[in-house]
């Protein structure tokens, strides 16, 4: 069985023009770890977000220019079940898979793994100083593709589609569409029924608002990475989501509108998707719907066979 697989789109029929903004219903401060072999980082998602914010897992974001934060990297670990979206801002990320698989994820690249059935890999730095910032999306299967056949795709900067909105903002379409340019991700919600949209936004100084419309079923947040964005609601009024912070966005309403708070630029994360609705059963880097598929996948990577 496989999974992934790219295919070619329709003409779009999503609306544009967004009536009913969302509200915040709440921001979320992420808590500072460590991961891998001691890389240090922020979980700005976390496990007791994984409901609230189902189809996603976990979201990293790691930012630092001292080698001694990010050296050690990620050495060989299994993944089943699920999928990771590595977005690398700054920095260079060699990766190695036990399929014989191995590619370089640099400056504005995004590395879309699907992890499936199951795998074994490394992450490492391939910089001994410098800046290295980035973030790790963890993207949950439904039920039926967790097996499937593990299958990845580097994206280099070049190939991630950007439109410049009428107001200056910069959108980098990564995953789903934006005012009728389609992410570099594309698969049809028959076989794919998260349709996640991960929109990296730039915002220049100076007060310039976005608008994306979304579903309300479809569970979305922004992390805001540089400056501060205000969310402005239905009625007008803006909650300000400040750096480093994640905004929740209500299930309400038909979209998305932002603005840079203060006069400064400003630059976030835009992540939405349909959620599965299905029991979510996590140990470390296997994510399942039992705990009876959890404890086969502990016993499949023991005995070699994730490999
Ligand atoms: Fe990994």
């Amino acid at each position: 069985m496989r999974c992934g697989i790219i295919r070619g789109m329709n003409a779009s029929t999503a609306p544009t023009s967004v009536q009913q903004p969302r509200r915040v219903e709440r921001l979320v401060t992420g808590q500072p770890t460590q991961d891998g072999a001691g890389v240090k980082l922020t979980r700005v998602l976390t496990h007791d977000l994984q409901q609230r914010l189902d189809p996603f897992l976990m979201l990293d974001h790691f930012a630092s220019d001292n080698p001694d934060d990010y050296g050690a990297g990620f050495p060989d670990h299994p993944h089943r079940g699920f999928e990771t979206v590595t977005y690398m801002i700054a920095g260079r990320m060699r990766h190695k898979d036990s399929a014989g698989h191995e590619g370089l994820l640099q400056n504005g690249g995004v590395q879309w793994m699907t992890a499936g059935r199951g795998l074994v890999h490394s992450e490492m730095p391939e910089q001994e100083a410098g800046v290295m910032e980035g973030f790790q999306l963890w993207l949950n299967l439904p039920g039926k593709d967790k097996l499937c056949t593990p299958w990845y795709r580097d994206i280099q900067s070049a190939e991630i589609p950007e439109l410049v909105t009428a107001a200056g903002v910069t959108v980098r379409v990564i995953s789903g569409e934006s005012q009728g340019t389609a992410g570099a991700m594309q698969r049809h919600a028959s076989d794919y029924p998260t349709q996640p949209l991960y929109l990296d936004l730039h915002f220049p100084a100076g007060g310039a608002a976005f608008s994306q419309p979304l579903a309300a079923s479809h569970n979305a947040f922004i992390y805001v990475y540089r400056g501060a964005v205000d969310v402005v609601n239905a009625q007008g009024e803006a909650t300000p989501v400040p750096l480093h912070r994640m905004a929740i966005l209500a299930n309400e309403g038909d979209g998305v509108s932002l603005r840079t708070a203060g006069a400064g630029p400003a630059r976030a994360l835009l992540i939405a998707g349909q959620p599965l609705r299905e029991p979510i059963a996590q140990y470390g880097p296997f994510v399942m719907n039992t705990r009876d598929e959890l404890m086969q996948a502990v016993h499949d990577y023991q005995a070699g066979r994730l490999g």
